[in-house]
């Protein structure tokens, strides 16, 4: 059965600015219902009003989670599944850059467990949901910036098992992005 652009649900990460929050107001204009996924109450309450007041769609909603924290992101995923049943759109745009290393609470590098570890486990818990609404679109809005620096770990197994899922998850970002720019609503990876 074909959905109109009313009946779909998109949702995007690190939505309350930048990239995030035109995307935001883009699908907001076409009509869709558009979950925006932030770290901020404030500030993701700020971007919201703001989309609802340029595009005049009030189903635009913020849901809160932080990408730098595996119980977030998991807490995140259950509470989308209870409250929308369906998926069309998965935008995984959140990111940062320090330049300085931060460790998160789970021992991660921050920028790591931001930019990819945190989309490559949301994508995985909603996958289901993804896949029950069928055509659906995984996008994943990434950075050419790693390439200019090597990953480093105190264990040569540890560095092995790092670089190997960094390759897998870089990989997985290629192909969604190139299937999502032959399929409709996509974006690209942008350049740094
Ligand atoms: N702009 C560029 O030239 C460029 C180039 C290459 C790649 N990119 C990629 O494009 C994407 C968007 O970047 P942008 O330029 O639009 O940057 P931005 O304006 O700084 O937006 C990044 C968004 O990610 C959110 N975020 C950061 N840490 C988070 C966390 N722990 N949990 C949840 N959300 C978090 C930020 O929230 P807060 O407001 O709360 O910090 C913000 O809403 C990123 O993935 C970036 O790597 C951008």
């Amino acid at each position: 059965m074909s959905t109109t652009i009313e009946d779909r649900v998109f949702l995007v990460t690190g939505a309350n600015s930048g990239i995030g929050e035109a995307t935001v107001l883009g699908l907001a204009r076409l009509g869709g219902t558009v979950v925006m996924a932030c770290r901020s109450a404030t500030r993701g309450e700020a971007a919201r009003q703001d989309i609802v007041r340029q595009s005049g769609n009030s189903r635009v909603s913020l849901e809160l989670v932080d990408l730098a924290s595996e119980a977030s992101t998991r807490a995140f995923a259950e509470a989308f599944q209870r409250k929308y049943s369906r998926l069309d759109v998965l935008i995984n745009n959140a990111g940062l850059y320090t330049a300085h290393r931060n460790v998160t609470a789970d021992g991660l590098e921050q920028t790591f467990e931001v930019n990819y570890l945190s989309g490559f486990l949301l994508t995985h818990l909603l996958l289901d949901l993804l896949k029950k609404s069928s055509p659906s679109r995984i996008v994943n809005v990434s950075s050419r910036a790693h390439e200019g620096s090597t990953i480093r770990s105190r264990t040569s197994k540890a560095s092995a098992v790092t670089a190997d899922t960094a390759r897998t998850v870089n990989r997985n970002s290629r192909r969604s992005c190139s299937r999502a720019n032959s399929g409709g609503a996509s974006k690209g990876p942008a350049s740094p």
